[in-house]
């Protein structure tokens, strides 16, 4: 047995978690900054590093304490390098670093974005990915900073079929959320303004399907865009408001459309990837994943032809289960880190992932 402490602060969350042997989490704790960032409408680097700075040891503690451990019972301190905001990232990797070195740990350093992933195999999930009949996984995240197709072989080796070439999917809705004043972050309030509107009453374009008569650059088969739905987006509200029409109806209508054409996107090209792969398992990670919408039209399009695993939204959102549950993987394999590793920004090439043994 061995647990493992991880430390997640890559965007605006400050979270730490206990994990055992990859799979069973004995504690997760996630302080959100939304409060702090909501009246910029976004999140500011430097103001999350501070907040970083003030949560990143009583959040540590909350979850040794939550586990019933104590870093005796550790045996090697996860964090995440990247991708993400330098002066957030750096926060959680400088005190990793500390703690594993002052409790002569080994250190192991995370790619956030394979780690969102890993949510959907935690809480007993991780005996599949031992399995044959897994593979080929699909792995779609979905967040705000990414929307990437990832199709992960047998052997652990991965091929990055697609990514957006403009806006994520969570920042898409996030955005349209600001522009319909709905607030920060706008994922969950569009969500919940959708829940009463009919998402067929206003139409919004699906970019790069091939819908309307427009062929598809085979480059873009399995690339996304959102920009043109938000633009689509705001067009529309400057049409409603001369129409004068925008009323209480029409807004929960206008976001259950709107969100509907960022889902239809996102199966859509699942699906496109279903024709041509023998995919066995489809993954949906990332906090987009926690979307009420995605999950129900994932398990309706795609549900009976794949293993459909999208985590508990929990997992689905930035949290340091995902972080110390991937780790493992590396711990096993006696793949640590240097202790002056550096953490990184922008998502690297993905060739391989961690958890195939
Ligand atoms: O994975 P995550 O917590 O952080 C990043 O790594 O980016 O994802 C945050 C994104 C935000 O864009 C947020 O609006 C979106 O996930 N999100 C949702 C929902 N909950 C969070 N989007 C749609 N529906 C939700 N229920
Ligand atoms: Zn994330």
């Amino acid at each position: 047995m061995s647990l493992i402490l991880s430390i997640e602060s890559s965007c605006d969350e400050t979270a730490a978690a206990v994990v055992e042997s990859g799979s069973r989490v004995l504690s997760s704790v996630v302080a959100s900054q939304i409060a702090k960032h909501a009246p910029h409408g976004g999140v500011v680097p430097e103001l999350a590093a501070r907040e970083h700075l003030k949560a990143v040891i009583p959040v540590t503690e909350g979850a040794l304490k939550e586990a019933g451990v104590t870093m005796k019972d550790i045996s090697a301190v996860a964090v995440t390098q990247g991708p993400g905001l330098i002066p957030a990232l750096l926060v959680g990797m400088n005190f990793a670093k500390g703690i594993a070195q002052a409790n002569n740990l080994p250190l192991i350093g995370v790619n956030h974005f394979l780690a969102h992933i890993y949510g959907a195999f935690l809480d007993g999930g991780e005996a599949l990915l031992k399995e044959k009949s897994t593979y080929p996984i699909l792995a779609l995240v979905v967040s705000g900073g990414h929307t990437s197709l990832l199709l992960i072989s047998e052997d652990g080796s991965a091929r990055q079929l697609g990514c957006t070439i403009d806006d994520a999917a969570g920042e898409a809705l996030d955005k349209g959320a600001k522009l319909l004043g709905l607030g920060y972050p706008g994922g969950p309030v569009m969500q919940k303004t959708a829940e009463t509107g009919d998402p067929e009453k206003f139409d919004f374009p699906r970019p790069l399907t091939g819908g309307a008569g427009r062929a598809l650059a085979p480059e873009n088969l399995y690339n996304f865009s959102f920009s043109g739905i938000k633009t689509a987006l705001l067009y529309h509200v400057r049409k409603s408001r001369q129409a004068g029409i925008c009323d209480e109806q029409w807004l929960h209508d206008t976001a259950a459309g709107f969100q509907r054409a960022v889902v239809d996107v996102l199966v859509k090209k699942s699906l496109s990837v279903l024709k041509n792969f023998p995919v066995k398992t489809v993954v949906v990670a990332g906090g987009v994943a926690c979307n009420a919408e995605l999950r129900r039209m994932m398990a309706e399009r795609l549900g009976r032809r794949v293993d459909l695993r999208i985590a508990p939204p929990k997992y689905c959102t930035d949290n340091a289960a995902m972080v110390g549950g991937i780790a493992w993987h590396s711990f096993k394999k006696g793949d640590f880190s240097p202790l002056n590793i550096d953490s990184f920004a922008r998502l690297p090439q993905i060739v391989n992932v961690p958890f195939v043994d």
